[in-house]
């Protein structure tokens, strides 16, 4: 995914990912990270004391930047909130797996609980990984400029679906193309692909 766009393009410029494993600076001696819930009840919880010797390590406590735990437990994850995010000069993200956070975690280490949908994947590496993309399409240079205007959730589309797109063939199997978009009139396409982004947005 690193050497893919846009994340390719905004490393080592726009963007400085550092990646952290809590196993290596976790006080405890075994090595370990999580540990059974507290009252009971299936799989195991990721330690305070190990996130928080974490941070020590790498910013000697808890950073004056934002601190974002990634949980299904918290607000959801949408363009507004990634452009909120992708404005933070630094940004840490944590992950979980098995149970999740003590809670401590996320109510006195981290500022914030982001949630990328509501469903329960098994790990926050990908979640981690998501908001990163997103992020990295936010940044200067990551995607051509045209890019990142009028598509899903943009201003341009007063924050909006995207209208439907076609390339070459311009028919297959008897699909066709609308005729206004090999019409050659701007004005007319533009007022059709507005027209196409209310539509679907409403649906
Ligand atoms: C199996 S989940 C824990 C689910 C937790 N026991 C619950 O019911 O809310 C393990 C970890 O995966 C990550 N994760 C899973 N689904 C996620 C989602 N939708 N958004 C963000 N992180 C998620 C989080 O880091 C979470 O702590």
């Amino acid at each position: 995914m690193c050497e893919q766009r846009p994340l390719a393009t905004v490393l080592g410029s726009e963007l400085d990912l550092r990646l952290f494993n809590y196993r290596d600076t976790t006080p405890l001696r075994s090595g370990e990270v999580d540990d059974e819930p507290y009252g009971g009840g299936p799989g195991l919880v990721l330690r305070v004391d190990v996130v928080a010797a974490a941070l020590d390590a790498v910013y000697g406590g808890v950073p004056d930047h934002r601190v974002v735990a990634l949980t299904p437990q918290g607000r959801q994850l949408t363009q507004p909130v990634v452009d909120e995010l992708a404005a933070e000069e630094r940004l840490t993200l944590l992950s979980s797996r098995s149970e999740g956070f003590d809670e401590r975690i996320v109510s006195h280490l981290a500022s914030d609980a982001i949630s990328i949908g509501p469903y329960v994947l098994s790990g926050g590496e990908l979640p981690a990984l998501v908001l990163l993309d997103a992020l990295a399409r936010r940044l200067p240079g990551a995607i051509r400029a045209e890019s990142g205007s009028f598509e899903s959730f943009s201003g341009d589309l007063e924050g909006g679906l995207e209208y439907p797109q076609y390339t070459r063939p311009p028919e297959f199997r008897g699909w066709g193309v609308p005729e206004v978009l090999v019409s050659g009139d701007h004005r007319r396409i533009e007022a059709w692909r507005r027209e196409q982004s209310r539509a679907r947005s409403l649906r």
